[in-house]
């Protein structure tokens, strides 16, 4: 049993949330000089005498159940071959471990549902149980101060013992715990062990849709602490529009175990990052006068400065100041000196708009998770930001920290690049969404989660929005949550999705949340929002536009709305990153897990894999899509062939951006320029000429690109920011081909011989490889018993589409006729009956050999589009590798939409076929290495073999994709409807 705790088992018990733990503040260091204080790395805790880290290897054993660790377990120094080893920062169910019984904990995901039984506080019977130990030598010198044993995280809940005395317990997986653990120190080595148990009370409000591991995600460390010190700096920064002023209202408290004499004073100033001093530095005493009865407050100290002219922080232009504060005792001397970065800005709603600095800002923004495929939670400076570099370069401004608090070193890194977050605390009830918000046992979680949260990033100026959690009803809870935060930091509005999807959009959930904040809305709910006039809260989504596979259909039909809607202003796709897990699968070969993979039996399968990114950091094709949709600048055409120009940032002119113009005519540049715009104020337009007249040609378009006119953190000189295309002229149409009857029964299939060693037969194809949005291949019962995902694939599949011959569905007559240079031309009259509606493709498939490894093509690119996911892809002429899934779970990928001739080349003999469209202007063009039948029947990307062809697919029409996994589906518009379809086409071979 567990020393200190074994017998109350204060894991099961909702309503104890801690016992000795410290408040939490914002992460503070004590320097010694104001020189040190400046010197010091503001992400990344600075080395000290005072402070040991203590990550790196730990002893570790794992148990199944908390009351089976025995008391030696904690209380004795690891010793024998029951004694494994893991790393801290990490999660023990990636490194191998096993528990006395020889049973490995591996990774679990589930989405909505608990790992095991309830209700809740109910636990399961296996609850694996961590025991970390580690020793750490102890100074004399620091037993004369007070020291801190800091767990950065911890799932779910941690008892933390000392030389064997239990010394603490703390819960909420995503932020830290301190205990002062002095009495129990010695001089010398001293032996800390910290229990992990994996599942608790608190896990029911901690159950997210990720991976369920237990471990110690974040840092741990011991830090020796003056007995008189500022324990909490408090620095709130406002911005005063009007006046271009800032203020800083900077709150030291002093405390520690050392009773407080009267004379300790903090001396404050606020300088630039620089040290350039803004003004003088201002002292206050620090009240010591504890017995006033009625007068006492805390032993805290208070200034305020003003100053007339500042440098507003946005995430546009990042500008932070630094607070430095010192601790003076009683002979005048300084005790120690911290420093605070602060960004002076003003977070308003009113008017039905979210307002920085007095202006509506866009939220260009992504949910985020602290995820990575080998450490699982635990993540490094370097991988946050190359996270953050990574969104700024693709255009995104604002991230919401799905859905915790994610690991502090993100926001003092959003604060210095310059991105919106939305703050969010570690509570979800999902699998019991309604009722523990009610719950008073479960209040004290409440309260605490929220609250910790406040106190711990109070001073990041990124953040905009206190978010009360993710999916756990809303109820009395939730209110006095709302309260503590109105009360104790109200310059931040806040956010709870919940509060209006239950009590609705217009006046529902004000306690709670001051936006309102949809999940997954559709188009026309929010335009219908906006276009009413009852609601008096901007709408931004707090998830949208669902990343899963190939997905984010209609991003720009969103965008479309949302910027031309009052009211609207923008919202959090789900999500940044898929959460793949490097391990091997139970294929034999080396990949990213996802649910399933660990042998678990309950689980929600790849519905983990629904990021914008690949779990490593690879940009998915959407993210074309999603940079051109969240650009800063955009161009349109007007009525009289002027160009309107249209700067959508809210701070900041173009300057920094050069503008490039280019005309194209049948895909090739024929004339380009620079274009002077002038300054272009935020949130303004100009409107001029176009730079060169319209030629009189068909098939043409403008178009203006925006590069970086200097290098940024995130991109080099010359990265191309923005750009738009106008069509100035649209492509010929060719007539309505005749068609020859080419029907009747033996007639040779229409195939033609390359000359090139092999035959082109094309076949006709109204299917494609299922994407996750047409419906779950891999888990039919999500929708077929939660209502969850698309359900196109099960009416294919109940239409026997995904496995008939496409001529044996619909009408179909395919007549060719010789063409110049050894060509073919093809014609194709399809009729789709009435009952095959919404099919996925009217088109043909046909094969080269796999040498034909290079495309290029005119139309739309680079990178793949969809009809509904294609206005970020810019037309022109393109040469490209054959693409590779870019997708965990094989599925469509690949096409080009409106091409007017594609070219499948070998680079090594550089023979060619040239496909040339005919009729209409444009088909849809895709070239892969895999047949439609094979991505379908492979569950994970490591199933697929190295094709052998080249297949191409040429389609007359294609389905949108929408983001049916989990929101709207394909709008009508992008669906293919029964009736006659027209297409011809010529293929001519070409040796070089
Ligand atoms: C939302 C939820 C997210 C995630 C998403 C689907 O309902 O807030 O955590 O589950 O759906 O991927
Ligand atoms: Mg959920």
């Amino acid at each position: 049993m567990l020393p200190g705790i074994g017998a109350v088992r204060p894991w099961a018990d909702p309503a104890v949330t801690s016992i000795r733990r410290l408040p939490l503040a914002p992460p503070t260091q004590a320097f010694a000089s104001i020189d040190d204080a400046r010197a010091a790395d503001p992400v990344d805790a600075v080395a000290s005498r005072w402070r040991r880290q203590l990550d790196g290897r730990w002893n570790f054993r794992l148990f199944d159940h908390p009351d089976n660790v025995p008391a030696t377990a904690v209380t004795r120094a690891p010793s024998g071959a029951k004694w494994q080893q893991v790393a801290v920062p990490g999660n023990w169910t990636l490194q191998h471990v096993v528990d006395q019984r020889n049973t490995p904990d591996l990774p679990q995901y589930t989405n909505v549902a608990m790992p095991f039984p309830g209700p809740p506080p109910r636990l399961p019977e296996r609850n694996p149980t961590g025991v970390y130990h580690r020793t750490v030598k102890v100074p004399k010198n620091w037993l004369k101060r007070q020291v801190v044993l800091h767990v950065g995280g911890a799932e779910s809940v941690h008892a933390v013992y000392v030389n064997g005395t239990f010394a603490g317990y703390g819960t909420d997986s995503r932020l830290a715990s301190e205990y002062d653990v002095t009495e129990h120190l010695v001089a010398g080595v001293n032996r800390i062990a910290i229990v992990v148990v994996k599942f608790s009370a608190q896990s029911y409000v901690e159950d997210q849709d990720q991976w369920w591991m237990g471990g110690l995600h974040r840092e741990v460390y011991v830090e020796a602490r003056a007995t008189t010190r500022i324990v909490s700096l408090e620095c709130d920064a406002a911005y005063d529009v009007e006046a271009g002023a800032g203020s800083v209202d900077v709150r030291a408290t002093v405390g520690g175990p050392a009773k407080l004499r009267a004379g300790w004073t903090v001396r404050t100033h606020v300088e630039t990052l620089r040290g350039r001093r803004l003004g003088t530095p201002r002292t206050s005493e620090v009240p010591h006068r504890f017995w006033e009865i009625n007068a006492f407050t805390a032993h805290v100290a208070t200034s305020t400065f003003t100053y007339k002219k500042v440098d507003p922080w946005s995430a546009e232009s990042p500008t932070r100041y630094r607070v430095v504060a010192e601790l003076v005792d009683p002979n005048g001397d300084v005790a120690e000196v911290h420093r605070q970065l602060v960004g002076f800005r003003t977070i308003e709603v009113r008017d039905r708009q979210f307002l920085v600095n007095g202006r509506p800002i866009w939220f260009f923004g992504v949910n985020r998770h602290d995820q990575h495929p080998e450490r699982g939670k635990a993540v490094t400076t370097d991988d946050i930001r190359s996270d953050l570099l990574a969104m700024r370069r693709h255009n995104i401004t604002a991230v919401r920290t799905s859905h915790y608090p994610n690991d502090p070193r993100l926001l003092d890194l959003c604060d210095e690049i310059g991105l919106y977050v939305v703050d969010e605390s570690n509570i979800e009830s999902h699998a019991y969404n309604t009722s523990l918000c009610n719950d008073p046992s479960y209040r004290q979680a409440w309260l605490e989660r929220i609250a910790r949260m406040v106190q711990r990033d109070r001073n990041h100026a990124s953040i905009v929005m206190w978010s009360l959690g993710n999916e756990a009803g809303y109820g009395d809870n939730h209110d006095a949550a709302a309260a503590w935060v109105r009360a104790n930091e109200p310059s931040r509005p806040l956010h709870y999705e919940p509060a209006v999807f239950h009590d609705g959009w217009i006046d529902g959930g004000l306690n709670a949340s001051d936006v309102v904040c949809p999940m997954y809305p559709t188009i026309d709910d929010i335009r219908a929002y906006g276009d009413d006039d009852l609601g008096h809260r901007p709408l931004i989504m707090c998830e949208y536009s669902h990343a899963m596979g190939n997905a984010n259909g209609s991003l720009a039909d969103y965008w479309d709305v949302i910027t031309t809607t009052p009211g609207l202003q923008g919202g959090f796709i789900w999500e940044w990153k898929d959460h793949g897990l490097t391990t091997t699968l139970p294929n034999g070969r080396t990949g990213f897990a996802y649910g399933g993979m660990f042998g678990e039996s309950l689980h929600d399968g790849n519905f983990v894999a629904d990021g914008l990114m690949s779990s490593d950091l690879q940009p998915h094709p959407a993210m074309q899509e999603v940079e051109w949709c969240y650009r800063p600048v955009t161009v349109t055409l007007l009525d009289d062939h002027r160009i309107r120009i249209t700067n959508r940032r809210s701070f900041t002119t173009l300057d920094d951006l050069v503008a490039k113009w280019e005309l194209r005519v049948g895909g090739e540049i024929i004339e380009s320029g620079t274009l002077d715009v002038g300054t272009v104020p935020p949130h303004a337009s100009v409107s001029g000429p176009l730079p060169t007249p319209a030629p009189a040609n068909r098939d043409a378009q403008f178009a203006i690109r925006w590069t970086q006119r200097r290098a940024t953190p995130w991109a080099p000189k010359g990265h191309l920011v923005a750009w738009d295309q106008v069509e100035l002229a649209p492509p010929a149409q060719f007539g309505a081909p005749t068609f020859v009857r080419f029907d009747s029964p033996g007639d040779e299939p229409a195939t033609f011989d390359t000359g090139l060693g092999h035959d082109i037969r094309p076949e006709l194809t109204v299917f494609r490889a299922p994407t996750d949005n047409d419906g779950f291949k891999l888990m039919p019962e999500l929708t077929e018993r939660h209502g969850v995902g698309g359900t196109a694939l099960r009416s294919w599949q109940a239409a026997g589409i995904d496995r008939t011959p496409a001529d044996d569905l619909v009408e179909h007559r395919h007549d060719v006729e010789a063409g110049p240079e050894d060509s073919v031309i093809h014609h194709h009259e399809v009729v789709v009956p009435d009952h095959l509606d919404d099919l996925a493709r009217v088109g043909v498939t046909f094969e080269l050999p796999a040498a034909f490894d290079r495309v290029r093509w005119y139309g739309r690119g680079p990178r793949e589009n969809y009809p509904d996911r294609n206005r970020g892809a810019m037309l022109g002429i393109w040469d490209a590798e054959v693409d590779q899934l870019p997708y965990l779970v094989p599925q469509e990928f690949g096409l080009r939409t409106d091409c007017r001739w594609f070219e499948f080349v070998r680079s090594d003999t550089k023979a060619v076929v040239r496909l040339d469209v005919i009729d209409p202007a444009s088909l849809h063009v895709s070239a892969g290495r895999h047949r439609d039948s094979e991505l379908y029947a492979a569950s994970h990307e490591t199933d697929l073999e190295p094709g052998s062809t080249l297949v191409v697919h040429v389609d007359v029409a294609h389905r949108g994709i929408g983001t049916a996994a989990c929101g709207p589906d394909v709008l009508d518009r992008y669906r293919l409807r029964p009736g006659p379809y027209r297409f011809s086409y010529r293929l001519t071979p070409r040796r070089r």
